[in-house]
């Protein structure tokens, strides 16, 4: 029996996508663009920005934020293959997203585990974007599972990496770090791969303008993303040094949302396909995404292709407008 699976509101003309998440602030924009934009046929946790728990609860709180409460929600993975289990509190707090009132979650975790979920749902239903946007250590235990899923699906879209700096490090992208292993495999595995890193991500920055823009739509979701970015961008100004007024003129990076908007959107973007390793040793650069940009050696037919540049003002104004929407 087939276990072709239609998400809830599967919608003519959009990709049938699952969301691999670390939940996470900006995770949460990314599952909001996918309702408005996808057929989401399941949301997996993964541990990174805080343990597998928080994040899973975190996917579920945004399940119920965005209606997606027939969406599939899983718990994936509760440690990396390998590298540092290291959750960056500090940036999305010891919940995983603070900033906004705790909820407890009315959306139900789907029992089954997340690697049989992803598999399964690569195999029978043709054509599946993997939305990557937390460490890839699901997406790599799901490929070791059952490799012709690799030619299975249309391919992953995911942010991570990067081929200029790091943030966790000199050298690397924090959900590339924190398990530099699974992404080698992922990265290696032959998969079509749209690749948004930390050159691309943090070209699309909000202020605190763009929270005023979410509380004035007056809507749960838009209220409690507001309240997201709140936390968020104060963080950012926290790091910058900016306190007093000017603080809520500090840019934070929404990275996660760019690995939707590659897909939905790609119109936004320019982009060059690269052949990309993963350096999963070395003392400096555990974790780098090293791009070949030689210019003699020709890469125009990699499977990776790493978007470049991103149309800034556009994709807010996207993200802001699928707030109205769904009014
Ligand atoms: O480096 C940015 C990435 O790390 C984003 O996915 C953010 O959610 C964190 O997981
Ligand atoms: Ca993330």
């Amino acid at each position: 029996m087939s276990n072709q699976i239609q998400s809830q509101n599967s919608v003519q003309g959009r990709h049938n996508v699952i969301i691999d998440c670390d939940p996470g602030h900006d995770d949460v924009f990314a599952i909001g663009l996918a309702a408005s934009f996808c057929n989401i046929l399941g949301i997996t946790s993964v541990v990174g920005n805080s343990i597998i728990e928080n994040t899973t609860t975190n996917a579920l709180i945004a399940a119920d934020v965005f209606g997606l409460q027939n969406v599939p929600v899983l718990m994936g993975a509760k440690t990396p293959l390998s590298g540092n289990v290291d959750h960056v509190t500090q940036a999305h707090g010891a919940s995983g997203l603070d900033g906004p009132a705790r909820r407890t979650p009315r959306t139900k975790l789907d029992s089954r585990d997340a690697v049989d979920f992803l598999v399964e749902t690569c195999r029978s239903n043709e054509g599946i974007w993997i939305i990557a946007i937390g460490p890839l250590t699901n997406v790599a235990l799901a490929i070791r599972a059952d490799r012709t899923i690799v030619n299975k699906i249309a391919g992953i879209s995911l942010m991570g990496g990067s081929i200029t700096h790091g943030n966790v490090t000199a050298a690397a992208e924090y959900n590339i770090w924190f398990d530099p292993q699974a992404a080698s495999e992922v990265f290696d595995s032959g998969a079509r791969i749209k690749m948004c890193g930390l050159d691309l991500t943090d070209q699309l920055t909000v202020t605190g303008k763009f929270a005023s823009e979410l509380k004035a739509i007056s809507t749960d979701a838009s209220q409690f993303c507001a309240e997201l970015i709140d936390y968020y961008q104060g963080y950012a100004a926290k790091i910058a040094g900016v306190t007093g007024p000017d603080a809520l003129l500090v840019g934070a990076p929404l990275h996660d949302p760019c690995a939707v908007l590659a897909l939905t959107h790609p119109e936004l973007f320019t982009s060059e396909r690269m052949g990309v390793k993963v350096e999963t040793t070395g003392t400096h650069t555990l974790g780098m995404t090293l791009a070949d940009t030689r210019p003699w050696e020709n890469h125009s037919d990699s499977v990776i292709e790493v978007m470049r540049t991103i149309e800034a003002n556009e994709a807010r104004q996207i993200i802001v407008n699928s707030f109205k929407n769904a009014k």
